[in-house]
């Protein structure tokens, strides 16, 4: 079973939106498994400290390695992945997550304040990550959001499994737009090939659409898909 353990001082957040929808259902069928340790039980002081002021002075409050260290050692002492949730981490990416999946589970460090002493997170071999070049006020929603692209890619959580390939990242592309019924919505119809019946031409417009979008929006995810065609161009499998 794929174990996620959610080091935070606000564990009631937890499971939150993660026990409803998909990730919730395949959380009550037993699919995986969540923990959200309290880490200010690890603390030792009369006031249950878990931060304290940053040494060279300055604003905001740092948090303690040695209590941080300890609700490690206590709930997270085995093998799998720990990441600490923060704008200073590595870009989350869907291959990362794709990865995150196949392990047993993952461990999620959820900062608060101005951020985590540096010290326990060479000690602890925290790896950094960020879901994105904004700032959350912890790293509980960014914990959520990794767990959540990390469950819907578990055996038997996505009935079904053609639309885990389909989608945005999975060939580097966007997702191409979608329609349903009505046919006629405010006057605008339907795209005429996608009613037209004939596959190819509707997989050949869905291609033409994902492209055009990902040259639109994210000119840094077309040059990776240009460069990856052009290399398949250039060394074809059998040659
Ligand atoms: N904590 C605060 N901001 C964050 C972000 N963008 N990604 C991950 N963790 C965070």
């Amino acid at each position: 079973m794929w174990r996620a353990t959610v080091l935070t001082i606000f564990p009631d957040m937890f499971p939150g939106p993660l026990g409803l929808s998909l990730a919730g259902r395949a959380l009550a069928s037993g699919l995986w498994s969540l923990d959200a340790v309290d880490i200010r039980n690890f603390a030792t002081d009369r006031h249950r400290s878990v931060d304290d002021t940053p040494a060279g002075g300055g604003p905001g409050m740092v948090m303690k390695a040695d209590v941080l260290a300890r609700a490690i050692d206590a709930a997270a002492a085995d093998h799998r992945p720990r990441l600490l949730m923060s704008p200073r981490g590595l870009p989350l990416t869907q291959a990362r997550v794709v990865a995150l999946s196949r392990e047993d589970g993952a461990v999620f460090v959820c900062g608060r304040f101005e951020g985590v002493d540096e010290r326990v997170i060479a000690a602890r071999g925290l790896e950094e990550v960020s879901i994105g070049d904004y700032v959350l006020s912890g790293g509980e929603i960014a914990a959520m959001a990794v767990i959540d692209a990390c469950v819907r890619l578990l055996p038997g959580v996505m009935g079904d499994q053609a639309s885990g390939a389909d989608e945005s990242f999975a060939d580097g592309l966007l997702e191409y737009p979608q329609y349903t019924r009505p046919q006629t919505f405010e006057g605008v119809p339907v795209p005429e090939t996608l009613v037209s019946g004939d596959h190819a031409k509707v997989a050949a417009w869905r291609r033409a659409e994902a492209e055009k979008l990902t040259r639109e929006r994210r000119p840094d995810l077309w040059a990776a898909y240009q460069a990856r065609r052009d290399r398949r161009k250039k060394a074809p499998p059998d040659g």
